[in-house]
């Protein structure tokens, strides 16, 4: 019955797709069947710079390069909107920008650099921000950036500054701890450009950090008691040799070699640690691990058992960035599909209790982050493979943030079908305790 009713809304979106790519675009636009609210949308990245005289005077030197910029990741705080934009070629005047929501409700809003224009200054060790992809605020008020300190994509990589874990306290846009990786946590091929925050029951100072190592094949992990790092080595980081062909944006390519990617971590489980999912992103397949390994050194060396093999997504399952919210359930991008995907984490990972929630075939091209903030689902969509592979058509919509209500999102799929039960303090559902916390 789930699945008839997961199809129906499929056919849905596919419906509703078709007239909403007829419709006007811009603010207010919708797509599928749920609501899904186009929030922002630009042709090319913008800055908005102290005046115009400087913008003028940085296009002229060529610090300011907007056809070279690309958005990768997001973050929501309060009414702040972060969107990251990575130095892969010359011209990005800020890796680390803001939108303030209150002020700015939709369109092509020029971004602003956070926390200012001297911490984003490229190359600048210690005090700016060079590369920034995926970001994090949790729970008190604190910003996580880890900046890779790289300029330049593949082959005209130069890492300009060590890897550095950046937290900044929102409240103040003051820096509160700067950590550098240590050597031995990265390689020569090491490229991170996701991490997942775990917030134990301990409050704020119960932090760590797990940091993905994309080309390294590694998991890097942050105590922030111990102010101390280490690196961990496990086959489930590499990718499928036979999952790296791509067919996105029409174009056909291969990225055969990308390893583990996307992270999200459970609600805090019954023995007091939280599960950490990830997946390889040449990988149709999903992992996961308990915190509770993660968390102690001394088993980085001895963990190989740990680790669990979940079910294939299926074809068409390469997955970029994937989050996890406060009632276990998770989204992940669908690149292949132009889509986002739900799992109802109280049910077995297995494609029949997977289903898509957001798909649109112009509007969702390359979904690069996932987010959920206060009940509300963030996407954006960037056209990766485009930039990387070709080039963009700047006359045509490039980027977009879209948002959807996470009920309404899952409404009517087998993500919707177990309806939450609290025993004691804990989550359970009609199966009792989610797999994860048995
Ligand atoms: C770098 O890679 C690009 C495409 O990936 C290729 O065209 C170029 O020749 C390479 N340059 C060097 C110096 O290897
Ligand atoms: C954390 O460790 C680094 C050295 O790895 C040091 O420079 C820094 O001051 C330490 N921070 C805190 C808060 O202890
Ligand atoms: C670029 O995008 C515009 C607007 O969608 C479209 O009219 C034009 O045909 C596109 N150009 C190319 C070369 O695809």
């Amino acid at each position: 019955m789930a699945k008839v009713k997961c199809l129906a809304a499929l056919l849905l979106i596919a419906l509703a797709s078709t007239e909403a790519a007829l419709g006007p675009r811009g603010y207010g636009t919708r797509f599928g069947s749920a609501p899904l609210l186009e929030r922002f949308a630009w042709r090319i990245l913008d800055w908005n710079y102290p005046n115009e005289v400087s913008r003028q005077q940085a296009i002229a030197s060529g610090d300011f390069q907007p056809e070279n910029a690309l958005p990768v990741g997001i973050e929501i705080w309060r009414d702040k909107l972060f969107v990251s934009v990575p130095r892969w070629k010359n011209g990005i005047p800020a890796t680390l920008n803001y939108i303030p929501l209150n002020s700015v409700r939709g369109g092509a809003p020029k971004l602003n650099p956070y926390p200012s224009w001297a911490q984003n200054v490229a190359g600048a060790c210690g005090s700016g921000l060079t590369t920034v992809y995926r970001i994090h605020a949790d729970v008190c008020d604190r910003l996580w950036v880890l900046d890779v300190g790289t300029i330049g994509i593949g082959n005209t990589t130069v890492q300009a500054c060590p890897y550095t874990l950046n937290v900044f306290d929102l409240t103040t846009d003051k820096l509160l701890r700067q950590y550098r990786l240590r050597p031995e946590d990265v390689n020569q091929n090491t490229f991170i450009a996701n991490i997942a925050i775990d917030l134990g029951k301990g409050g704020c100072d119960d932090a760590f950090a797990y940091m993905s190592d994309e080309l390294g094949y590694g998991l890097i992990v942050y105590s922030w008691q111990l102010n101390k790092s280490w690196r961990l080595y496990h086959s489930y980081f590499m990718p499928d040799p036979l999952a790296g062909d791509y067919n996105i944006g029409g174009l056909n390519f291969q990225w055969g070699e990308e390893g583990i990617f996307g992270m999200s971590l459970s609600p805090i489980a019954l023995d007091g640690f939280r599960t950490l999912f990830f997946h390889p992103l040449s990988s149709n397949r999903e992992f996961a691990v308990s915190t509770r390994i993660l968390r102690d050194e001394s088993r980085a060396e001895d963990s190989w058992h740990d680790f669990q093999v979940l079910p294939e997504r299926g074809p068409l399952g390469h997955s970029t960035a994937e989050v996890m919210d406060d009632n276990g359930l998770q989204f992940f991008n669908l690149v292949d599909q132009n889509a986002v995907g739900c799992w109802n984490s109280l049910l077995p990972y297995a494609p029949s209790n997977q289903a898509v929630v957001a798909r649109h075939d112009e509007a969702m091209i390359f979904p690069a982050d996932v987010k959920v903030n206060r009940g509300l689902l963030w996407i954006m969509t960037d056209r990766m493979p485009v930039f990387l592979v070709s080039t963009l058509n700047y006359t045509d919509v490039n980027f977009r943030i879209l948002t959807v209500p996470v009920r309404d999102a899952i409404a009517g799929t087998v993500c919707d079908n177990s309806p939450w039960t609290y025993t004691g303090n804990q989550l359970g559902g009609p199966y009792g305790q989610p797999w994860w916390d048995r």
